[in-house]
């Protein structure tokens, strides 16, 4: 029988594309997605707990969904980052929930399912020590896929940066072997995918404790030979271990996009070190003069926290410096979010959360600035855009974006999708462009 599935997801892009994984996962349990949740026979949370504000959207949709509990016995599952970090508690907690699923045990989805379906028996797996995680399981191939697409190529962190619970939650790095992800590449490409993000907490980290394998460079190399592919991105990469070969890569692989996510976190060498990032402030900037020198053009987007434990009004400022120097195109900001197990936890010099607040709103202030002189340098550009769909704005738009990651909405026709066509950056907005088609006759 036909059984519908409603999937909400939190986090970062690896929880995205978990969730599409375990969407096909699910189609051979006969579950269909619904956008609905009021529909589902199941429904599935894929949670986040990298800062407070997240994990606290997980109480508030149980919240939600506890009525469809109720009224018609819908299963509820818990899966992600939260599930990894509470495990067995949110059982406990909430009395309602029948599973709970780690980072670890997407592939087990099915079987853990089938289990709560036969005897109404709570499960819960979080466990580090599985057999055929979802790095070595193959999972269902798509037989539908989008313009683009996620591929993932590593997992986990060894970082450790002070603040952070991924290590946690996500385990140590480990890769894929790089024969499965230049078979899924191939595979995308035959479905139609244009564009392929690889993904990982630490892409660099690519191939590290797998015996002769690819460097990560190496790897972006045999995916930009590909016959099929045109455009190829990745994320994230860690400014310590962006090696000199990667930055070279941006001159060299027609195929691999201007752009890089390049988190930054501080300005301050003493916050940095504290944060335990393995970077200096200039070392950072250094790799920043590379990749432009390789690549003029490349756009560079980071992320960013303001109130670290002990961040004084001096170490602030230098965070503003840097990025007065950099002018990055996009930043996602953060207000420091104590998280518990990591190490800064037990730091004592908490920032107010006033101070947190006015510094951040400084710090966007200045992007926001900064991101519309970009865009507006994009004005009067011919731009190669590649056409991902209808825009949300105005029916008669669709909607792609640059090289560069920039999304640019034009008018035109929906049989574009998927192509590379070439548009007249017209005016510049500060979270989009607007363009116009340049017709080839
Ligand atoms: N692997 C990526 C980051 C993953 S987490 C990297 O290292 O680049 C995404 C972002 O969340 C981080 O870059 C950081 O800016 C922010 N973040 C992580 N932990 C945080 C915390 N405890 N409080 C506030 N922001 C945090
Ligand atoms: Fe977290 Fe640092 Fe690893 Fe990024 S590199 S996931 S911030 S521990
Ligand atoms: Fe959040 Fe987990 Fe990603 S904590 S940022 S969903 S790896």
């Amino acid at each position: 029988m036909q059984k519908r599935v409603y999937i909400e997801t939190y986090g970062c892009q690896m929880n995205e594309h978990d969730s599409e994984q375990i969407l096909r996962l699910l189609e051979g349990s006969h579950y269909l997605e619904t956008k609905e949740a009021k529909e589902a026979d199941l429904i599935l949370i894929n949670t986040c707990s990298v800062r407070e504000k997240p994990e606290h959207k997980v109480y508030s949709a149980l919240g939600r969904f506890k009525k469809f509990k109720e009224e018609k016995g819908t299963i509820i599952g818990v899966a992600g980052c939260v599930a990894q970090q509470e495990g067995e508690k949110l059982l406990d907690r909430i009395p309602y929930l029948d599973m709970v699923i780690g980072t670890y045990a997407i592939p087990l989805i099915p079987q853990l399912l089938k289990k709560v379906e036969a005897s109404r028996q709570k499960v819960c797996e979080t466990s580090f020590d599985l057999e055929g995680n979802y790095l070595e399981t193959p999972l269902p191939k798509r037989h539908m896929a989008k313009v683009k697409s996620y591929v993932t190529i590593m997992q986990g962190c060894d970082h450790f940066c002070s603040f952070c619970i991924v290590p946690y939650v996500r385990g140590r790095e480990r890769s894929r072997s790089s024969k499965e992800i230049i078979e899924e590449v191939r595979h995308l490409v035959q479905m139609g995918v244009k564009e392929v993000c690889l993904l990982g907490q630490n892409v660099n980290g690519y191939g590290k404790g797998l015996e002769g394998e690819l460097s990560f460079p190496e790897l972006l190399q045999h995916i930009d030979e590909i016959d099929g592919i045109e455009r190829i991105r990745f994320t994230t990469s860690h400014p310590s271990d962006l090696s000199q070969e990667l930055i070279q890569a941006f001159g060299k692989l027609n195929k691999l996009c201007e752009h890089i996510h390049l988190p930054f976190q501080s300005g301050s060498n003493k916050v940095l070190k504290a944060m335990h990032r393995g970077y200096t402030r200039e070392s950072y900037l250094e790799k920043v003069y590379r990749l432009r020198e390789i690549c003029p053009t490349i756009a560079i987007t980071a992320d960013v926290i303001v109130g670290f434990p002990g961040e004084g009004e001096g170490d602030f400022s230098e965070t503003l410096e840097l990025m007065k120097e950099v002018q990055f195109d996009d930043l996602f900001s953060f207000k420091y979010s104590p998280r518990k197990g990591t190490r800064a936890y037990q730091f004592q010099n908490e920032v107010e959360e006033k101070v947190k607040q006015e510094r951040l709103s400084l710090l966007q202030k200045f992007q926001r600035e900064v991101t519309l002189k970009k865009n507006q340098a994009l004005e009067g550009h011919r731009e190669e855009i590649l056409v991902e769909g209808h825009s949300k704005q105005s029916d008669r738009d669709i909607t792609g974006r640059t090289r560069s990651n920039k999304v640019v909405n034009f008018e035109g026709d929906l049989n574009l999708i998927g192509k590379l066509v070439p548009v007249h950056i017209i005016k510049a907005y500060p979270h989009s462009l607007r363009g116009q088609l340049v017709r080839s006759n």
